[in-house]
């Protein structure tokens, strides 16, 4: 018998290449997505992978009848990998209400229906941002969290709340809190890769779309912070490698190896790269030049932002394996794929 996985966002940019690895390290897998950010496209294009086509169910996690519903159905799952959310930061900044109804309602509506037909890990897709503007780098997971600069970010750091508090009061529910740094990259199969809905809001996507025409030009938010050139540093990870991660966390849980019922781990490569890094290191991957011009700041952007992996490696075992070239040739032949 297979262990069964339940991926909420299992449709979504991080969450289907979680799928593929799990699909492929032989879990069974469940998807709960309702496509307000992502296409059915994609189990399709998980089965063209994997050979296996995973089942997917349409809902809404704000809606609690439904959700205990599904859940009720799938008692026999093992554990819970939630991605289900919005992301958009400046949209999360111009529409507060809108990101703590979804964030929240859904982690809500997932805990409480997996914890009373009994499935008690949890795996939950956090992000650096819960550490706002960082006194120290590199960022381990003891660095102080701290609110952070928009509504998005502040669902997730409450969100690790939600659970702590839950930990705490219920010694059956086990939980991991992966905090991402910046995740980039596709598929190698150039089957999956972000779909940014609209205008994109993540530095990778717009590269790749002023490169193929789509926008017209990259705008770089700000040349003047206290970094190497100018431009902001980040810790770019390859969306493959972020995904391997999801599966040993699984594993971890499912064997009982977790030694708190909550546990924080960073995931990043450790390495940060500044904007013209990225930008550099596209223009020689690909050949093309990019059309880009300095403007204002962004609100909300920190100078630099870059994960200790230690913790990570210790108790894991895992290590980001993919380098910068790689995660923008995959980004890139992704872009162009979606386009033919
Ligand atoms: N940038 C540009 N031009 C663009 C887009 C981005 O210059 O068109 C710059 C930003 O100013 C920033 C860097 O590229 O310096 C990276 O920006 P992203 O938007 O790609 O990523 P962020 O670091 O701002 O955001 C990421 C995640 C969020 C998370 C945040 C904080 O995407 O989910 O880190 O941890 F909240």
């Amino acid at each position: 018998m297979k262990n069964k996985v339940i991926v909420t966002g299992g449709c979504g940019y991080i969450g289907s290449h979680t799928v593929v690895e799990l699909i492929e390290n032989n879990f069974e897998v469940v998807i709960i997505d309702d496509l307000s950010n992502s296409s059915k496209k994609t189990v399709e294009r998980i089965h063209d992978i994997t050979g296996v086509l995973p089942n997917f169910i349409n809902v809404d996690l704000k809606n609690e009848l439904e959700t205990n519903t599904v859940f009720k159905k799938h008692k026999d799952a093992q554990l819970v990998i939630h991605f289900a959310a919005h992301k958009a930061v400046g949209e999360s900044v111009a529409e507060p209400l809108k990101y703590y109804q979804n964030n929240l309602y859904s982690l809500l509506n997932t805990i409480s229906a997996q914890s009373q037909n009994g499935i008690n890990n949890f795996i939950f897709s956090s992000s650096a941002t819960v550490y706002g503007l960082p006194e120290t780098l590199p960022i381990t997971e003891k660095t102080k969290t701290q609110r952070p600069f928009s509504p998005y970010g502040n669902t997730k750091k409450m969100a690790e709340e939600i659970l702590d508090d839950l930990t705490k009061s219920n010694h059956e529910f086990s939980a991991i809190s992966l905090r991402y740094f910046n995740p980039i990259g596709a598929h190698e199969s150039g089957l999956l890769g972000e779909l940014p809905n609209g205008i994109p809001n993540n530095l990778m996507p717009y590269i790749t779309q002023a490169a193929n025409g789509n926008i017209e030009k990259l705008m770089v938010y700000g040349n003047d912070y206290p970094t190497k050139d100018g431009t902001p540093i980040r810790d770019y990870i390859h969306v493959v490698d972020l995904a391997k991660a999801h599966v040993i966390a699984v594993k971890r849980l499912l064997n009982k190896e977790h030694e708190k019922p909550l546990e924080f781990f960073n995931l990043g490569t450790g390495i940060g790269y500044s904007v013209m890094d990225v930008i550099n290191c596209f223009e020689n991957t690909t050949g093309v030049k990019l059309n880009y011009e300095f403007t204002e700041r962004r609100a909300g952007d920190v100078p630099q932002l870059y994960a200790a992996t230690t913790l990570a490696q210790e108790k894991l075992g895992w290590t980001a394996e993919k380098g910068l070239h790689e995660m923008i040739k995959s980004s890139w032949d992704w872009e162009n794929n979606i386009n033919n």
